[in-house]
């Protein structure tokens, strides 16, 4: 093959993916609508500015349920003093036994880092707490952050590093959820009664509006209509074949397995795992996760 056909094939492959990207994220509107307070939302380009005053907090979710998928947003957070303030993006299912995947954003005094904490519930329990600081600054420029669900594992990425895995355990008795349907959120609120230094710094109403900013939504999933009973949409979504189920991504490869080892060794800064002030005796999902 000569060297111009393979570099023309070279952008041709290069091209489509570029347009398989530009695809692959959504507008806000195709995906999301207020759920919460529309009157705090403006919308900028592309992206999407919620903001919290002394007035109200904002929050968006998905118009659609889905069961299994990976969601990836962009997030810039809360520049400045966002001490007291939390954002949050997450997926949860309704109702008293719900699941529910967290990333929760706390906010700080200004200069002071951001923390990130995750969650899992399980049948409505949660108290799965992990907290870590990031190795860049969230509120100088969008991130992204995804959650991954499939049959074997929830992946909680952040700029495709995986930052916390919660595996499958049925073998072991353990329940794992993927047997309802998901929404996907996000909020903004006042949070001072915890979210910042254990909630003794409070949130300065003078510094408000506390605005985050969001782009490039992405949604690949098994989309699960509301009509549809959750029992048979399990079922469907089970067999959709998605990239999301294929046996690769049925657990992290090695690059990302060393990517999560570095992030629990240099930041992580709490694991309800290790909490023995807490939980007198370890959870019970801990003993068995290989991390
Ligand atoms: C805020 O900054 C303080 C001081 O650096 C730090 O101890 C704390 O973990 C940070 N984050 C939160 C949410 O309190
Ligand atoms: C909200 O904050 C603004 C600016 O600090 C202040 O002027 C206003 O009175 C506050 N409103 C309420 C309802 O607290």
């Amino acid at each position: 093959m000569s060297s111009s056909s393979s570099s023309f094939i070279a952008l041709v492959l290069l091209l489509s993916l570029f347009f398989f990207s530009v695809n692959a994220t959504a507008k806000f509107d195709d995906l999301f609508h207020p759920y919460w307070a529309a009157d705090h939302f403006s919308f900028d380009g592309d992206a999407v500015n919620m903001k919290l005053d002394n007035f109200s907090g904002a929050g968006f979710s998905s118009k659609s349920k889905y069961m299994f998928g990976k969601v990836n947003i962009q997030i810039k957070l809360v520049q400045g003093d966002s001490a007291g303030t939390v954002t949050a993006f997450y997926m949860s299912s309704d109702g008293p036994k719900h699941h529910e995947f967290d990333f929760e954003f706390l906010g700080n005094t200004t200069g002071e880092p951001y923390l990130v904490q995750t969650n899992v519930y399980v049948n409505g329990v949660g108290n799965r707490e992990q907290r870590l600081n990031l190795w860049f600054d969230p509120t100088k420029d969008f991130h992204t952050y995804s959650i991954l669900w499939n049959q074997r594992q929830v992946v909680f990425m952040v700029d495709e590093t995986p930052i916390r895995v919660h595996t499958n355990l049925e073998h072991k008795g353990i329940p794992f959820p993927k047997d309802q349907a998901m929404g996907v959120y996000s909020s903004i609120w006042n949070a001072d009664d915890w979210a910042t230094q254990g909630g003794r710094v409070k949130t300065d109403w003078t510094h408000a509006p506390f605005v985050a900013s969001y782009r490039a939504f992405e949604i690949d999933g098994c989309e699960c209509p509301v009509t549809t009973a959750d029992f048979d949409n399990a079922k469907r979504c089970a067999n959709t074949g998605g990239w999301w189920d294929q046996p690769v991504m049925s657990e992290l490869n090695v690059h990302q397995s060393h990517q999560l080892i570095w992030v629990r060794a240099n930041h992580m800064i709490y694991d309800y795992c290790s909490d023995t002030a807490r939980f007198p005796s370890v959870p019970v999902e801990c003993e068995h996760h290989r991390h």
